[in-house]
């Protein structure tokens, strides 16, 4: 039995007819996102092989595109993903101050999940190209600008 669910390969397939036959590798993106979803968010080397051998390439070059791109987990993760911006106009802005009262409001540091599982606080963002209004943070792919760090817990605690 395929480490793969059913609605995963369909959602696979799917991908694929999109793609000329001989550029099966060009769906490795939407079928590592599909086997994420399927696994609660984060990625196995089981479900890796699976996903390099169902549309046919090289296993070792889906772990790289997993740990390439940030969308990817390769261990558990909190629900929602939370990331500082603390590139240069974010940090000329007070991103440090952020990064502070989101860690110490969550209990837990850059990189770590909260122990009932809702938050991942996922990393210090490269520029996401809100620098007008530094400084920012993303919450599950949504941008929050111009933030201080009472906004930015005000933000968090928001969050259904
Ligand atoms: S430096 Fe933070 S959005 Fe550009």
């Amino acid at each position: 039995m395929s480490v793969l669910s059913e609605h995963t390969r369909h959602e696979i397939d799917r991908w694929l007819a999109k793609f000329p036959a001989d550029r099966r590798r060009s769906a490795v993106l939407a079928a590592l996102r599909e086997a994420q979803h399927q696994n609660n968010g984060f990625l196995t080397p089981p479900l890796m092989d699976a996903v390099a051998e169902y549309i046919g390439m090289p296993a070792i070059q889906v772990y790289e595109v997993a740990s390439f791109y940030s969308m990817f987990e390769t261990r558990p993760a909190g629900r929602v993903h939370v990331s500082v911006c603390t590139n240069i106009s974010c940090m000329l802005c007070g991103a440090d101050r952020i990064v502070d009262a989101v860690e110490r409001h969550l209990g837990i540091t850059t990189g770590e999940s909260t122990p009932d599982g809702k938050f991942y606080l996922k990393r210090e963002e490269e520029c996401l190209a809100a620098c007008n209004n530094a400084p920012m943070m993303m919450v599950d792919h949504v941008y929050h600008e111009s933030l201080t760090p009472e906004s930015a817990i005000k933000v968090l605690d928001g969050v259904k």
